[in-house]
């Protein structure tokens, strides 16, 4: 196990990958770690749609016309919503739960990155959400914020180093 901040230090995001199936334990244990996500009130929001079909998954690489396009080649993604009647803040919620997936992912050695949905268009007519509610069935009540698309890694990129961490942007007790 790494400690937290190595993690942190070494997670980036991760756009191409090995072309294996990634196991159903190691899915498992992802989605655990959303399902144990804080959210406000206890309100557990969140939903996911864990996508390992090729078809869907390239079907999803075109959600976008730019930013998405690598979730073609991803032996996984998953679609992370949370139904707005139970959260003001489900964005929010929503987004820790994705954020925690991506530090599980990460510690068990896989790489990700997020694909942005919510407020995101297919094209001028359809939104990225409408459009993957067209063929992944989720119902209108439930909002869709982002996809976690995930694998082996078939890149690497660099860690961050310290010159590359803003110090500048924390205040203490002032602005
Ligand atoms: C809210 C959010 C939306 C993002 N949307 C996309 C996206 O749609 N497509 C994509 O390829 N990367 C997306 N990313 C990944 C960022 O581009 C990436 O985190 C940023 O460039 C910093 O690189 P790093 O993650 O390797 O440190 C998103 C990240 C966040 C936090």
């Amino acid at each position: 196990m790494n400690s937290v901040i190595e993690l942190l230090r070494n997670r980036r995001s991760i756009r191409k990958y090995e072309d294996r199936p990634v196991e159903k334990e190691k899915i498992d244990t992802i989605l655990q770690a959303a399902l144990m996500a804080p959210s406000s009130k206890r309100c557990t929001p969140w939903h996911f749609i864990v996508v390992t079909d090729k078809e869907k998954l390239a079907m999803m690489s075109n959600s976008r016309t730019m930013g998405s396009a690598f979730v073609a080649n991803a032996p996984a993604a998953i679609l992370v919503l949370a139904e707005e009647a139970k959260s003001d803040v489900w964005v929010e919620d929503a987004s820790i739960a994705a954020t925690l997936m991506m530090v599980e992912a990460n510690d068990m050695g896989l790489g990700c990155c997020w694909v942005q949905v919510r407020n995101r268009q297919k094209d001028e007519q359809t939104s990225t959400e409408d459009y993957l509610r067209s063929f992944l069935h989720f119902p209108e009540n439930l909002k869709a914020e982002c996809m976690i698309a995930l694998g082996y890694k078939g890149e690497e990129k660099k860690p961050f180093d310290d010159e590359h961490i803003l110090k500048d942007r924390v205040h203490y007790n002032d602005f």
